[in-house]
């Protein structure tokens, strides 16, 4: 997942739902500076052991569906969003407004991207709204696990 980040594009990376931190170590190792990482997490517990793993990283303990609480009056835009809350816990329009606010905070032809345990796209397609596409099949995540990225066309 963190493949995808660009780390010369000097912009600060969005990450949701970061766990143990698996993820949060792979954007770091891109070459990404701790203050230039902000990371979503629900889960207090979890919170409290990035906090202590990852010192500099910007962790937020939040809701990502509601990041205009969670990430506050920011408005700098991220390179590149990369989550994995579980998408496929939420209804539709919920996944749909994360994902237009998400787009929303990335330069265009950037991808925020998603896991997902399903077979398919977790965010409906809307093709004159953002483009949608199969990153990688995840063989060893456990249980195997489906990367799709978002963006708009540039
Ligand atoms: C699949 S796990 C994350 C896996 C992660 N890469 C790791 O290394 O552990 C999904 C994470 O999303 C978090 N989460 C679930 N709902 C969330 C929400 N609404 N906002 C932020 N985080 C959420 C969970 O607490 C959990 O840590």
């Amino acid at each position: 997942m963190a493949s995808v980040v660009n780390p010369l594009s000097g912009l600060p990376v969005l990450e949701l739902g970061a766990g143990t931190g698996v993820i949060t170590r792979a954007i770091l190792e891109r070459g990404i500076q701790p203050h230039r990482v902000t990371s979503v997490e629900y889960s207090k517990d979890f919170y409290d052991g990035l906090v202590r793993r990852f010192p500099g990283v910007d962790f937020r303990l939040g809701n990502a569906f509601a990041l205009e609480q969670t990430l506050g009056e920011r408005r700098e835009k991220f390179d590149c969003v990369i989550s994995a809350v579980p998408m496929l816990s939420f209804p539709m329009q919920q996944r749909l407004t994360l994902l237009e606010d998400l787009l929303a905070r990335i330069p265009a032809g950037r991808p925020v991207i998603q896991i997902t345990y399903g077979l398919l796209s977790p965010v409906l397609k809307m093709p004159d709204r953002y483009i949608v596409s199969h990153y990688d099949f995840v063989v060893r995540n456990v249980p195997p696990a489906q990367l799709w990225t978002y963006q708009r066309a540039v």
